[in-house]
């Protein structure tokens, strides 16, 4: 089991579009393990997308991801880092593939609704730096010997 980090961004939440999003993770199997309502700071934004200090979006991204509040969530699953990278689909909206969270809700190049972690080791990073400790819980779903094949002693 993997738990990654996802932004619903502040495009998202203006456009009341957290639910339909929330749903697309819900609906693949993904299990919401943490969830919370915030404003991101300058400071977060920055240590968050520290990688693209210097580019020349940064400064616009850091505008846009503090400019209104945002959802962030922990979500787990099989492979969960890339089946969500999957679902939110190409980074710019008007070049992502219908079926994906951005070519089906979005078509502009900056607000593109959605972040997630790109390998374990920012998922690792990015959930420490949103959530605190307690914050993302282990729990079972009732649902899950559905979800997954569990006959062999783990979920396939
Ligand atoms: P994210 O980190 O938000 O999940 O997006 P991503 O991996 O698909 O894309 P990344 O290359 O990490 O870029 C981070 C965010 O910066 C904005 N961006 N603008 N104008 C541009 O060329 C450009 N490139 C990136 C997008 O908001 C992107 O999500
Ligand atoms: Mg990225």
């Amino acid at each position: 089991m993997e738990t990654t980090f996802i932004i619903l961004k502040p495009d998202a939440v203006q456009r009341c579009l957290v639910g339909s999003i929330v749903t697309r993770f819900e609906q693949k199997g993904l299990q919401v393990v943490g969830m919370k309502m915030m404003k991101i700071s300058a400071e977060l934004a920055a240590e968050h997308y520290k990688d693209h200090a210097g580019k020349g979006f940064y400064a616009g991204l850091v505008r846009f991801m503090t400019s209104e509040p945002v959802v962030v969530m922990a979500l787990r699953g099989v492979g969960a880092i890339t089946v969500c990278r999957n679902l939110m689909g190409a980074t710019f909206g008007s070049k992502a593939a219908a079926g994906t969270i951005r070519g089906d809700f979005g078509i502009s190049n900056s607000f593109n609704l959605v972040h997630g972690s790109d390998s374990p080791e920012a998922a690792t990073r990015e959930l420490a730096l949103f959530f605190k400790s307690g914050e993302v819980l282990d729990y079972a779903r009732a649902g899950d010997s559905w979800v997954y094949d569990t006959s062999a002693g783990k979920a396939e």
